[in-house]
């Protein structure tokens, strides 16, 4: 039986032997099986080690690994319990059964996990993982948006902060953010953080947008022209992109959507050739399920996501560290916008 929760649980472990053994070679060849593709075999002994003391530890603990699709491949498809983008993770939060959830992702999303799960142990590997969306706007910001905008609804992407979340009325993530900002009925909406998520939803939808100036600062080093000397050299090359990315970009891309959506595209049509404008592990990650598809990388990695690493999931789950806290009355508001976007249909 698993063990539940209590002293013995929540005692700091020390750590394992990380040495590259034949058992630790043994438990973790199917592993390797999925990311031969992406992690050359000489780097497979300096990851394995780690990613078996990792697994080893989960069961121990009776924690799960929630991770974002821009985890490292050695993250994403060797230690991870469940993977997806923003609506994915924050839908699969509440059905975590475990103790502990370690988030591997950005800091907002280890505070969802913690809004929908009070109860549990929520932790993320280093609490430094940020996001430039989430930093754009301060709970502040949004009652002085209500004082100037009264009566307008306020739609948040799920890329900001508890405290902001709590100010709202409901959050979308770039999966859902059509749907969620015309089920309100409102002539007139509030979008914030993300000023190109924000014209994306206008240019989709009858309903008036009133954006907040925020930007990924991933997404907004894409350039249309960077795209079209790409077509230049291969007419034939598929182009797609995510919302958060500027107009310019979007209006080169063959498909546009969440990093999901983008997955299930190009696991659905296996172009030959493709440029997901994205985060760029990601491409590592379908790279390492679809070997056939050719990625042209132009590669910006986010420096928040790449702050999770094994070493800190490993020291994460022997501390228990870092913990994510919200203030309850905070978390309790902040629940009522997420959760009114996972019960929408979209
Ligand atoms: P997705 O919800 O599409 O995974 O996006 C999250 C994110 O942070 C993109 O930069
Ligand atoms: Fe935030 Fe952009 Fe990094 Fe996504 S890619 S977590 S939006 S900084």
């Amino acid at each position: 039986r698993r063990r539940s929760r209590g002293a013995l649980a929540d005692r700091p472990l020390s750590t394992p032997p990380l040495a590259w053994t034949p058992e630790v070679e043994r438990a973790t060849a199917h592993l390797y099986e999925r990311v031969r593709t992406v992690i050359p075999p000489v780097e497979w002994p300096t990851m394995a080690p780690t990613i078996h003391a990792i697994n080893e530890l989960k069961r121990e603990r009776n924690a799960v690994i929630l991770a974002h699709n821009y985890q490292a491949p050695e993250i994403f498809h060797c230690v991870a319990d469940v993977v997806g983008d923003s609506l994915q993770l924050a839908r699969d939060a509440t059905k975590v059964k475990a103790d502990i959830i370690v988030q591997c992702g950005v800091h907002f999303m280890a505070e969802t996990s913690k809004i929908l799960n009070p109860e549990k142990t929520v932790l993320i590997p280093d609490s430094r993982a940020g996001c430039s969306l989430a930093e754009a706007i301060t709970a502040e910001d949004v009652r002085l948006l209500r004082d100037r905008f009264p009566g307008v609804p306020v739609v948040a992407y799920v890329n900001t902060s508890a405290d902001v979340k709590a100010e709202v009325d409901i959050c979308c993530t770039s999966s859902n953010a059509i749907a969620v900002v015309e089920s309100l009925n409102a002539e007139r909406v509030i979008f914030l953080p993300d000023q190109y998520l924000a014209r994306y939803v206008a240019a989709h939808s009858k309903v008036q947008i009133i954006a907040w100036k925020g930007a990924c600062e991933v997404h907004e080093r894409f350039t249309g022209d960077e795209l079209r000397s790409y077509r230049a050299i291969d007419p034939a090359v598929q182009i797609i992109a995510h919302p958060e990315c500027p107009p310019d970009v979007i209006a080169e891309a063959d498909f546009t959507g969440s990093t999901a959506h983008m997955i299930d595209w190009v696991r659905t049509r296996r172009p030959k050739r493709i440029i997901m404008v994205t985060e760029c592990s990601m491409a590592d990650n379908v790279k390492a399920e679809l070997p056939d598809v050719e990625f042209v990388r132009p590669c910006n990695l986010c420096p928040h996501m790449k702050r999770i690493t094994l070493p800190k999931i490993l020291d994460s789950l022997i501390n228990l560290t870092e913990e994510v806290t919200i203030d309850p009355a905070i978390a309790a508001r902040a629940r009522q916008s997420v959760e009114w976007m996972i019960h929408l249909k979209s």
